[in-house]
């Protein structure tokens, strides 16, 4: 190997940037070149790409979004798109590649990696903490930061006007996010994809819960199949017209910011791995760590959501919200 290419895709995550620049200056201690691809595999299809050196990932490492930029490209699902991105890595002479991302870059890497017979690993960056192989993802820990730190506010409000609260989070089809910031912000009540949601369970919690609460809240997960925060809010206005609720979707504040000390280091260590990891042959898998130990997971294994909920933390929210 001798020119690694580094891109990031699919939604951003806090900690890319520093994913890249351990990526970016692992290749240059091991004396290898490195290239920056633009917006993902749009930058690979068109041609974008930037010679990276020491400097080019100075001062990043706190910064939330990604310097390279990111996309989700559906030209590269097409093999014309990705033939064209094939003809300018070789061009540009890129024998390696280093993608951060979640679930569909993966799969593009996949794909990619096994028609060309291009070697290619994969660092876990995704707010939403759903791929197999790691036990968190880049980006997962400042995502349930921001969110309960919302929610703490949110809490303040709801507490001064006694009122109840349905505030979705995002997390896609997983329900990792709100299970974790739910617990955290104390909230009364959490609903997830990965559980069947029993309404009538909730409106008795809701009724039956310490008269005495003045505010309650209720975090809704985006991907939740008993509906958004908005049709979850409707059902319990209907049920409870004495009840102030009001609804409050936190969107994408969940994806920015600086990036947690958590974040950053997990960032370095796998961005180190990967690169050390191309070295000895590696291809097609994600690094990720596992018990604190590096962890190698084929990405085709590693893009099979993680829908294990542990049904400890569920029970905790019950026995803790009363
Ligand atoms: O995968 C990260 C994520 O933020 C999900 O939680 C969410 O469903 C999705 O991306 C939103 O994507 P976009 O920013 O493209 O609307």
């Amino acid at each position: 190997i001798k020119n690694v290419g580094v891109y990031t895709s699919g939604g951003d995550a806090p900690g890319m940037n520093a994913a890249i620049r351990a990526v970016v200056r692992t290749a240059l201690y091991y004396n290898l070149e490195v290239t920056g691809i633009r917006r993902g595999y749009e930058g690979m299809i068109n041609g974008d790409f930037l010679t990276m050196d020491r400097k080019s990932v100075g001062n990043i490492i706190q910064r939330g979004g990604t310097i390279l930029k990111t996309a989700r490209s559906e030209h590269f699902k097409t093999a014309e798109g990705r033939k064209l991105a094939y003809e300018n890595l070789k061009k540009r002479g890129i024998d390696a590649l280093v993608a951060i991302g979640g679930d569909g870059t993966f799969t593009g890497a996949k794909v990619f990696g096994k028609e060309y017979n291009f070697p290619i690993v994969g660092l876990p960056g995704t707010i939403d903490n759903d791929l197999l192989g790691t036990d968190y993802t880049i980006g997962y820990d400042t995502a349930i930061n921001t969110v309960i730190d919302a929610v703490d506010k949110i809490r303040d409000t709801a507490e001064s006007h006694d009122r109840l609260f349905i505030v979705e989070v995002m997390g896609r089809d997983s329900g990792l996010i709100a299970l974790r910031t739910g617990i955290a912000a104390g909230a009364e009540a959490i609903l997830i994809p990965e559980t069947k949601t029993d309404l009538n369970a909730l409106y008795h919690k809701l009724e039956q819960g310490r008269k005495d609460k003045s505010s309650k809240i209720v975090i809704v997960a985006e991907g939740e199949e008993a509906g958004g925060a908005f049709e979850i809010g409707k059902l319990i206005k209907d049920r409870f017209p004495n009840y102030d609720t009001r609804v409050s979707v936190l969107g994408h504040i969940q994806r920015g910011g600086r990036p947690s000390c958590q974040d950053r280091v997990l960032a370095s260590r796998v961005g180190v791995a990967a690169v050390e990891a191309l070295l000895k042959g590696h291809h097609n898998e994600m690094i990720g760590v596992i018990n604190g130990e590096i962890s190698y997971t084929p990405f085709e294994s590693a893009i099979k959501h993680n829908t294990e909920i542990n049904p400890a933390l569920l029970k905790i929210v019950d026995i803790l919200s009363l």
